[in-house]
């Protein structure tokens, strides 16, 4: 399955959905064409890039709206939902932290995504979906949140939880990537002893979760 497709089967349905930091819009072409959402708020940051929604969109009429804007800062309502994906932790923690917060989020960080679920934990969000995958050569993290309340233990606000829990094909296989990473580093002579200590210390943490 494309990223895309992992992204848009987290989206529930309803009135007004966001796509935040949209680019080329291809995730709201596929919720108005499934029909998820009657309307879908598409902004971006970049003129440039929200360009490119505009013209994917064109034909959709009043089921549009486009708005430049950085995060949810130029939005009149609350939408019902949002996508935020395609950029780093910090970045989304910054657009979740004003006063527009939708009751469902779809998030996919690409950076940080431990701080993204501190984030969302200490500000009435409950994590329903909340895992790594891989598509095309690449890894990606996702997480469908609604408002609630929710706690994590420590090393689930680190990998996931439902990583942990259900160990998905991705994530081991991000596990075993991130193993053979540490395992040069120990087999790296130019290497210092304090790397290889660190190195050591998290590769006994990631082979417990792999045993
Ligand atoms: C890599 S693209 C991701 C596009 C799409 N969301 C996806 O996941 O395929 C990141 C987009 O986020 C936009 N962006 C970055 N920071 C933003 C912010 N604070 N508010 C709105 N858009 C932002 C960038 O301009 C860029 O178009």
């Amino acid at each position: 399955m494309s990223r895309f497709e992992i992204l848009y089967n987290l989206i529930g349905s309803g009135e007004v959905f966001a796509d935040v930091g949209c680019d080329h819009g291809i995730i709201s072409k596929m919720v108005l064409d499934g029909g998820k959402y009657k309307k879908v708020i598409l902004s971006d940051i970049s003129a440039k890039s929200l360009e490119k929604a505009k013209s994917l969109l064109s034909s959709y009429g009043d089921r549009v709206e486009f708005i430049v804007s950085d995060g949810f800062c130029g939005y009149k309502t609350t939408p019902n939902c949002a996508i935020i994906a395609g950029m780093g932790g910090e970045e989304i923690i910054k657009i979740l932290s004003g006063d527009i917060l939708p009751s469902e989020l779809v998030l996919a960080p690409q950076k940080n995504t431990d701080k993204v679920r501190m984030h969302l934990l200490d500000n009435g969000y409950k994590i329903l979906k909340d895992f790594t995958f891989y598509s095309q050569g690449k890894f990606y993290d996702a997480i469908k949140a609604e408002k609630g309340k929710d706690f994590y233990e420590p090393k689930e606000i680190i990998f996931g939880r439902d990583n942990l829990k259900e160990k998905p094909e991705g994530f081991i296989k991000k596990i075993n990537y991130d193993i053979s990473v540490l395992t040069s580093v120990l087999d790296d002579e130019n290497a210092s002893k304090l790397s290889k200590e660190m190195a050591k210390l998290k590769l006994a943490i990631l082979k417990d979760i792999v045993k």
